[in-house]
């Protein structure tokens, strides 16, 4: 239940527009002192605009985005949404606990994909608790929902503060053991224009090794180095000249190495460095999870618009997303995403926006 009914004279607080089964939900907008106006929706606790300055002041929305629940529910691509309960791929959807075999909905190519059609990303979330600085988000996706075991609850806690970072933080917990995985997906465009590709944005992945994948984007189990191929972003390094060595674009997890500690935050690690020369706006991703999965938005072909009706075309976003590594639960020398009912899982992300 939507514990918020109206917006209690909050002006921060607004609706979002209605559900076609006539629920309301709603869309809450933090501000800091900086002008940075980040705005989130219950339904798929869901980023829909992240508005910074560039260098000269002027601020645009980065990351794809709606302002009304409509296009979320239709189904987008996962714009800006909380990816659970296993963000990422599960082979064939399936995998074994103590022996017993679990099936989920397979809804890319063979595979499960992103928590299934109705994941988190589709339900409507509990408001738990906002004010102007932060918004705090609750579910329970109940025992065999999508197919996964266990009643699993999850909270996000979505909060921005004055030096211009979010900090998304994860808790879950749960009553049978069940893989977890969760992420962000937002699709950035740090240049504010949807219309300019992302190959001139300089990116840095703080990984010396990913998981390479099979024709339908499995993991093959190992981890390879990336000296000397086209993944190897340690140093700054222009999109443009490494995308075309590939087939359609980056569609990777990394393998995350764990250096650079947050300078206030220092149980996160710099994950990730994206920078657009024009603009001067900088991004720069701390986080506890073990992977990211770099997507450049290879899928986006000309058929969804963006909010001012402009068509969104391949590469004209990416995605970098904090994560465990793709069909872990099937691979057991991958990090672990079991949660067990005797522990409380937490994670956290923290997207810093920073000007050049
Ligand atoms: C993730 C996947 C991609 C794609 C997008 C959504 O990033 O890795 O292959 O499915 O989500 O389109």
């Amino acid at each position: 239940m939507n514990c918020i009914s109206n917006n209690d004279g909050k002006n921060y607080v607004k609706n979002f527009g209605y559900l076609k089964d006539g629920t309301a939900s709603t869309v809450i907008t933090l501000k800091n002192d900086q002008g940075t106006e980040i705005s989130v929706s219950n339904f798929g606790a869901t980023i829909t605009s992240i508005k910074t300055a560039d260098r000269n002041g002027i601020f645009k929305n980065i990351v794809i985005g709606y302002s009304n629940v409509t296009p979320y529910e239709k189904g987008t691509p996962y714009f800006g949404s909380t990816i659970g309960r296993f963000a990422n791929r599960i082979a064939k959807g399936k995998f074994t606990i103590d022996n017993v075999e679990y099936s989920l909905p397979i809804n890319n190519g063979n595979h499960h994909l992103h928590g299934g059609n109705k994941g988190l990303d589709k339900i409507l979330w509990d408001i738990e608790k906002i004010d102007p600085q932060q918004v705090i988000l609750k579910t329970v996706s109940v025992d065999g929902d999508m197919g996964y075991p266990g009643d699993l609850t999850v909270q996000v806690k979505f909060s921005l503060d004055s030096g211009n970072n979010l900090r998304i933080d994860y808790q879950a917990s749960t009553n049978k053991k069940t893989p977890i995985n969760f992420t962000n997906h937002s699709y950035f465009n740090l240049s504010g224009d949807f219309q300019n590709q992302i190959n001139n944005h300089e990116l840095i992945l703080n990984a010396t090794q990913y998981t390479p994948i099979d024709s339908e984007f499995i993991p093959t189990g190992e981890l390879q180095y990336v000296r000397d191929t086209p993944f190897d972003f340690n140093k700054s390094t222009i999109i443009g000249k490494q995308i075309i060595h590939t087939p359609f674009g980056f569609d990777h997890n990394f393998v995350l190495d764990k250096e650079l500690k947050h300078e206030l935050y220092n149980d996160l690690y710099r994950a990730a460095t994206l920078t657009d020369p024009t603009s001067g706006r900088s991004l720069q991703i701390y986080t506890t999870e073990p992977g990211l999965q770099f997507y450049t938005g290879n899928f986006l072909n000309g058929t969804l618009n963006t909010e001012n009706d402009l068509p969104l075309n391949r590469h004209t976003a990416l995605c970098l997303e904090t994560q465990h590594f793709p069909n872990s639960p099937n691979e057991p020398l991958f990090p672990n995403t079991i949660l067990h009912p005797d522990t409380i899982f937490t994670s956290s992300t923290i997207y810093s926006f920073k000007i050049n």
